[in-house]
């Protein structure tokens, strides 16, 4: 029986007809025109509500607060809930005893999996491997739905080129071309090609716009940026996925250009809507409306007044639209066309989902038993984390291990299950995550022996410490001194036949609200790693971190580093994988690893002054350069290794000039030179040599990741057109520049080989 037969006649009237898979649009419009007929001032701002519901036990909503918001048709959505039974009741009280029965949208931070959790996003970049990013937002949004979840705040897709900030690891680093590839990945994926089917989910992507550029790294903070970089650099990722069809998009709480991203028309209205043409809606984050009291931006009133008139369609958990905002439309501060246009958004997106057809569509207690953390998804979780750790070194190809004899694991991050699935993992069930004691265990059988020591905690500072292990994911602090935790480990180290260091940072100290202004190992990790250098023993570094860290002196000193970032729930059985060779590594850095955080923003797409300092060079007097390092990254953008190797022919092209009218080929031939199948990313750069707004000294316009057995060759071929060489002018007109055009090829953003063509 169908939820509306219990509707008041007009209502029934209204909307009996309503079958979203079939509905066109107009039909769709004349049905949200007749529930809109019926609703309240009060009940239509009551739809821009959406407030965090937190974790009920079931029983409790009922005499909620909020539930009581609901029954009065004051709440338009709620997150921070989960569980099939929980959702259900929330919505029950919307469906059976609001006056006219709108249903709720449930909502989640569901950013890198569900209860299968994959590598942290920015982890997940590093695979480089579209149609795998993809399919890890289907089968998140495959177990959230079945969960109850309806709509998801992802794919995160700020782009940010300061390793400062913590939120780095929710995003997929600094290119604005990768960025966008991922974010209509995430987005196809989360959406499927029906939303109304029970197992996809709604995208907001977010965090609109330029989060990732704030002052200092500091989260939160102002960013004032060109509108010619926004363009052509931050905006894409976001543009890409609103034309990949995302149904709502978030706001972001900086300001920009003075104003704060919530409220600002020429955001939310001019570029969002008139020149992207998005349909969707708009929801503010977390608080953003009230916090803009603290920007100096006006009292509660006036600012949700102001975000409503700017293009905002919904409020999280500040409540400044439900409170104020009949007072304003009284006062003419809004009108009441705005309102309407915000109500109506969010009534669609409950159409597009099929919640009026049918309110608990995602509530199915057989999909929540039989649906998540199964051992298939957990399997493909295995798989994609191997595919995203990057070997940043192996001198003498000492990895992969071989299983025999005694391996050391020492190491803060060693026996840390709940630290695997990394931050913003809500869903998580950290103690469950396979650790990479457990993973190096699981490896060997009996075939070798693994002793464990934990050599070091994560940081001197036991407060540092605490603020960097909050929710649950304690690293259980060594209260003995420093020296006599890291003597425990060289006694067990010397012997062994090779120590495995697990060191780096801690899944919460990146993320929400964790800069760092040191973004190197901690000391206390460092003084561990020096002791176990000083065995002798070959050393591989296991590196967890959510960030691009300063690891020169690492890079200098271990003879194998891989970065593993936050794996997810199956981490350390996919470390224990590539450490073996059961997985050859193949992912690649997404982000520049600097030799220190005097450097950053350190990114390669970066433009050229008119005192560059030469290739080869390290310093020269009146040059762009430091006194005290040189310009060089640690690891490039776009590097990783394997444990086999390859080679590129110099790219060829089937024309040495083309029109604006024609395409361009640039084929390359890749030859495994190794004794290893291996995968490689092949990456293709252009410089625009000269244009009437300066280019960048590369930029990344295309990529392909192949499989080669060893000693095998293909020849890789990219087409150019008019779209892939236009960059936005000064008057932000998308344009291609008649001139000189460089080709680069290669497996990373410096090892290169180049050509050239001329655009006529
Ligand atoms: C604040 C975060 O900035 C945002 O990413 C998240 O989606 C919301 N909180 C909701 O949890």
């Amino acid at each position: 029986m169908k939820w509306f037969y219990s509707f008041s006649a007009v209502v029934f009237i209204a909307l009996s007809a309503c079958t979203t898979s079939t509905t066109s649009t107009s039909s769709a419009d004349e049905k949200i025109d007749s529930l809109m007929a019926l609703m309240t001032l009060e009940e239509k701002i009551g739809q821009l509500n959406l407030p965090s519901a937190g974790q009920f036990t079931t029983g409790e909503a009922e005499s909620s607060d909020i539930a009581k918001k609901i029954e009065q048709g004051l709440v338009g959505g709620l997150f921070n809930i989960k569980s099939v039974p929980a959702i259900r009741e929330m919505q029950s009280i919307a469906v059976e005893k609001s006056r006219l029965k709108i249903p709720l949208l449930f909502a989640m931070d569901v950013i890198h999996g569900y209860e299968s959790v994959f590598p942290i996003p920015l982890g997940l970049s590093c695979t480089w491997d579209m149609e795998l990013i993809e399919k890890t937002a289907r089968m998140a949004a495959q177990e959230a739905s079945a969960d109850g979840i309806n709509l998801t705040f992802s794919p995160m897709v700020d782009l940010s080129r300061d390793a400062r900030w913590g939120r780095i690891s929710e995003g997929s680093g600094e290119d604005p071309f990768l960025g966008s590839e991922i974010a209509r990945a995430m987005v196809r994926g989360y959406q499927g090609d029906d939303l109304t089917a029970n197992n996809t989910i709604m995208s907001c992507v977010k965090h609109y716009a330029l989060y990732g550029a704030s002052e200092a790294g500091l989260d939160y903070n102002t960013v004032d940026m060109s509108r010619n970089r926004m363009y052509n650099e931050y905006f894409p990722p976001y543009k890409a996925a609103v034309d990949a069809g995302a149904g709502s998009i978030m706001a972001s709480f900086n300001e920009i250009d003075g104003i704060p991203a919530t409220a600002n028309k020429w955001l939310l209205t001019d570029v969002l809507r008139t020149q992207w043409g998005f349909k969707g809606f708009v929801v503010s984050d977390y608080t953003g409306v009230s916090e803009m009291v603290d920007h100096g931006y006006g009292n509660i009133q006036e600012v949700s007044a102001k975000a409503l008139a700017a293009g905002l369609d919904m409020d999280m958990v500040s409540e400044g639209l439900l409170n104020t905002l009949a007072q304003s439309l009284k006062e003419g501060k809004i009108t009441e066309q705005q309102i309407n246009a915000a109500c109506r958004r969010i009534l669609e997106a409950k159409f597009k989902l099929g919640l009026f057809d049918d309110p608990y569509r995602y509530c199915d207690e057989n999909r929540a038993k039989n649906e998540i953390f199964t051992a298939e998804n957990r399997a493909f979780a295995r798989k994609v984390a191997s595919e995203s750790f990057v070997l940043l070194k192996n001198q003498n190809n000492l990895l992969p291990l071989k299983r025999t004899g005694t391996i050391a694991l020492v190491g803060p991050l060693a026996d840390a299950s709940n630290q695997m699935s990394g931050t913003w993992s809500v869903a998580a069930r950290h103690n469950e995550s396979i650790s990479l004691l457990k993973g190096l265990q699981n490896a060997v059988g009996n075939q070798a022996k693994v002793i464990y020591a934990k050599g070091s905690n994560l940081d001197a500072d036991s407060i540092f410490e605490a603020k960097a292990t909050l929710f649950g994911k304690t690293l259980h602090r060594d209260p003995r001194p420093a020296d006599v935790i890291r003597e425990e480990a060289v006694r067990i180290a010397r012997n062994a036949d090779v120590i495995v260091a697990a060191v780096g940072e801690s899944a919460e100290m990146s993320g929400e609200s964790s800069s760092r202004t040191d973004i190197g190992i901690p000391e206390t990790q460092r003084d561990l790693l020096k002791a176990l250098l000083k065995t002798g023993k070959p050393v591989v570094l296991v590196l967890f971190t959510g960030r691009p860290l300063t690891i020169k002196w690492e890079s200098e000193n271990f003879p194998a580093i891989l970065n593993v970032w936050f794996g997810g729930s199956e981490a350390g059985d996919a470390i224990a994988d590539v450490l073996f060779g059961d997985v050859n590594p193949s992912g690649k850095l997404s982000t520049t690893f600097p030799q220190h955080v005097g450097q950053v923003p350190i990114y390669y797409a970066h433009k050229n002054t008119g005192r560059p300092l030469g290739e080869g060079k390290w310093f020269s007097k009146f040059r762009t350069n430091y006194l005290d390092v040189s310009n060089d990254p640690v690891y490039p953008f776009g590097y990783g290794l394997s444990y086999t190797t390859f080679s590129y022919s110099d790219p060829k092209l089937d024309k040495a000039s083309i029109t604006l009218d024609e395409s361009i080929t640039v084929s390359v031939e890749i030859t495994n030179t190794g004794n290893r199948d291996g995968a490689e990313v092949v990456q293709l750069y252009i410089r625009d040599l000269v244009g009437s707004v300066t280019r960048p000294v590369k930029e990344l316009k295309a990529f392909r990741k192949i499989t080669l057995k060893a000693g095998e060759k293909q020849t890789v071929s990219f087409t150019l057109s008019k779209n892939d060489l236009s960059f936005y002018n000064s008057d932000l007109n998308f344009v291609a520049e008649p001139g000189d055009f460089e080709v680069f090829v290669g497996g990373d953003s410096q090892n290169v080989k180049k050509t050239t063509f001329t655009l006529k």
